[in-house]
């Protein structure tokens, strides 16, 4: 049974070691700005969905990522409809993500959620290859 809810501060310690890269301050005021959303599975954390928004108002999944030994079992997609839902209930009309070009895995797995390709942005400097950004469509 996988269970979502918003991190909450006791959560940041595992966030820390599982959203590799990114620091402790920075996780703290995403959890603050409840932008992070954590599933549970028999109280285990083995997934993490956090996001920002575009312009300020366009939700933007920055990165959903399960456990290895616990992928391929309907975490993802709990994760990614909950936030949908969420999303929604705040009255968005349209979700976004993206991802590297070359990752044709997450982009299969966002087309499964019923994201669209829109375009994609070269970065130089900070990544080797273009980012492809998806769109979703939930008015
Ligand atoms: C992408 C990711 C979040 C998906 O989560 P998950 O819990 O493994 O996915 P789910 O089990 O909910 O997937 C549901 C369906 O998608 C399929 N699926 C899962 N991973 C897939 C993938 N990488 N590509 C295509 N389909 C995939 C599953 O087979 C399943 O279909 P089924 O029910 O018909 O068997 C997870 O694999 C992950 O953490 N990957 C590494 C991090 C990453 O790449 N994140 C995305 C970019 S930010």
């Amino acid at each position: 049974m996988v269970e979502v809810a918003s991190a909450s501060q006791t959560d940041i310690a595992w966030l820390v070691r599982e959203d590799a890269n990114l620091g402790q301050p920075w996780i703290s005021r995403c959890v603050a700005l409840g932008e992070y959303l954590v599933a549970r599975e028999d109280g285990e954390m083995v997934g993490f969905l956090r996001f920002s928004r575009f312009w300020g108002r366009v939700p933007y999944m920055e990165m959903i990522r399960v456990l290895p030994g616990h992928r391929r079992s309907g975490v993802g997609t709990t994760l990614f409809l909950a936030w949908e839902a969420a999303m929604r209930g705040e009255g968005a009309r349209l979700l976004m993500t993206s991802s590297e070009c070359d990752e044709s895995r997450p982009q299969d797995w966002h087309r499964r959620n019923g994201f669209i390709e829109t375009g994609a942005i070269e970065l130089p400097g900070l990544q080797s290859v273009p980012e492809v950004f998806f769109i979703k469509h939930i008015a």
